[in-house]
């Protein structure tokens, strides 16, 4: 079972991966809890981007994020789903089709390049205003998230609302009240499991 937490940057979803692997791990449940990009050699490009030391085009990066997720689906997500425990992503590719979508990407071309990576059963968007986000992450507004970019991020996760993976939660709740809605969501899906 793989549940990925998406949202821009301020919105607490690391947070929320911690209190719900925590969670998870009192319920007995075994936990691999993964973030990207990864601090393997893309993923070290990309954070050099990401601080602004490399410039490279929207279809660079957009490479650099894929190389860097296949690396990590076949080293540590599909090792982990392979062994039963449920795998917690702080980002997965739907932070691809919103940020590179909202780059000027096409979603299809990005769904596509992420076809090799196994499916959610869920998809958290914690969603907040710009303002609110930059608020809290103060002004460490890196070059994917200067506050233009990151309203058109927002909405390009609000419209992946359709899809029916997805889940749009009020971030702006305290995380306690957060966490209650995301066990809500959770509990019933590893109910499911228990009685397939
Ligand atoms: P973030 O997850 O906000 O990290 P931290 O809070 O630890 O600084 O930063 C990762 C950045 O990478 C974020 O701006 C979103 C971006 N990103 C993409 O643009 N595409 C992707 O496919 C992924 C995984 C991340």
């Amino acid at each position: 079972m793989l549940i990925d937490f998406e949202g821009i940057d301020g919105c607490g979803k690391t947070t929320q991966v911690r209190l719900l692997a925590a969670r998870l791990r009192e319920a007995g449940r075994p936990v691999t809890a993964l973030k990207e990009p990864t601090q393997e050699p893309h993923g070290r490009e990309l954070w050099a981007m990401l601080r602004g030391e490399r410039d490279a085009t929207a279809d660079e990066i957009h490479c650099l994020f894929v190389a860097d997720r296949r690396q990590h689906v076949a080293e540590r997500i599909a090792p982990a789903l392979a062994s039963g425990e449920v795998v917690l992503m702080d980002r997965y590719y739907y932070s691809n089709l919103a940020y590179q979508g909202a780059a000027g990407l096409s979603t299809t071309t990005i769904k596509a390049d992420n076809a090799f990576a196994p499916a959610p059963v869920l998809v958290l968007v914690f969603d907040l205003p710009v303002a609110v986000a930059l608020a809290r992450v103060g002004a460490a507004a890196d070059r994917f998230e200067r506050a233009d970019h990151l309203v058109r991020v927002r909405a390009a996760y609000q419209m992946l609302a359709d899809d029916p993976l997805v889940r749009l939660l009020d971030a702006t709740q305290s995380p306690e009240a957060l966490a209650e809605e995301v066990w809500s969501l959770v509990a019933p899906l590893l109910e499911a499991e228990g009685q397939a």
